[in-house]
């Protein structure tokens, strides 16, 4: 497994691929990998050649200093996981050689819209931040095939769209959320629980589940969905943060003619901000 932490060299790399004829899988990552993160990785594995994951904490996307200096570092142990897994580079660059002019002076992509709504409203800049570097290691890695878990579904929406608006010729792929048994979404915040935290967190998903359930029976009454979910969110010891209920290729209102919608939740449990969703056949 070659890692590489400089654009100039990955470029090399990349070419040579491409001059063997070989398909690029490409798997951007922060870091602190767990299972959800190397099934993408297997997934990649499974439609390319040659498997190329990145691992940058990208500053871009944070609102909040101390989360960007709390986001948890794990490089040993992500590259002896990756390694195991038989992935063939990992680009692992630097805030300097991903922002050499700094963050203020670089040129940023920006998806209307999709960008603004829902956790965008929250969170301003942040996918933003996530557009940016994704289309820069898109540039770097040329991919043909890029996939990310479903987990983070808005940002699955915001990057097909603009893969679309701008005629990246990459496919992209979401993968299924990986949950552990008792149904908690996995991601590397849930390392941040405590003991007690943790025993409390899959109450989420089964909320989730019990309003998929409930918009099943009456898909235009999502307000009472929603205020089901906040009251069973704070009864199970958390704080309910944005819970949504959206068409899933529009993420705008459920109407009529929606197909599929998409249960979007997400709550403090302590410190930690856990978010999951549920798509739901509505035809
Ligand atoms: O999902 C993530 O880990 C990040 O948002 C991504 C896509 C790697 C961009 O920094």
């Amino acid at each position: 497994m070659l890692t590489i932490e400089n654009t100039t060299q990955l470029r090399e790399q990349i070419r040579s691929y491409k001059r063997e004829g070989k398909t690029i899988g490409f798997v951007p990552t922060m870091g602190n990998l767990h299972e959800g993160h190397l099934t993408l990785v297997r997934k990649a594995k499974e439609l390319a050649d040659v498997v190329v994951v990145s691992i940058f904490v990208n500053p871009m996307q944070f609102g909040n200093p101390d989360d960007l200096q709390n986001y948890p570092r794990t490089m040993d142990q992500d590259l002896a996981l990756l390694r195991e897994l038989g992935t063939d580079l990992v680009f692992t660059p630097t805030p300097e050689i991903m922002y050499p002019k700094g963050l203020d002076k670089q040129t940023f992509v920006k998806v209307p819209l999709l960008s603004s709504m829902l956790e965008g409203a929250s969170r301003p800049g942040h996918f933003r931040g996530v557009a940016t570097i994704v289309t820069k290691l898109f540039n770097l890695v040329s991919p043909d095939v890029a996939c990310f878990g479903e987990k983070d579904f808005q940002q699955v929406a915001v990057i097909r769209q603009m893969v679309e608006d701008l005629a990246m010729d990459i496919n992209i792929v979401p993968v299924s959320t990986v949950r552990e048994q008792d149904g908690l979404a996995m991601s590397s915040r849930n390392n941040r629980l405590t003991a007690d935290e943790r025993k409390v967190a899959p109450a989420l998903a089964k909320i989730m589940l019990e309003m998929t359930d409930r918009i099943l029976l009456d898909p235009t009454d999502a307000q009472a969905v929603i205020a089901f979910g906040v009251q069973a969110i704070t009864e199970a010891g958390m704080k309910p943060d944005e819970l949504f209920i959206r068409d899933a290729h529009t993420l705008e209102e459920v109407t009529s003619s929606t197909e599929e919608a998409v249960v979007l939740v997400a709550a403090f449990l302590g410190a930690v901000r856990l978010i999951d969703n549920k798509i739901v056949e509505l035809s």
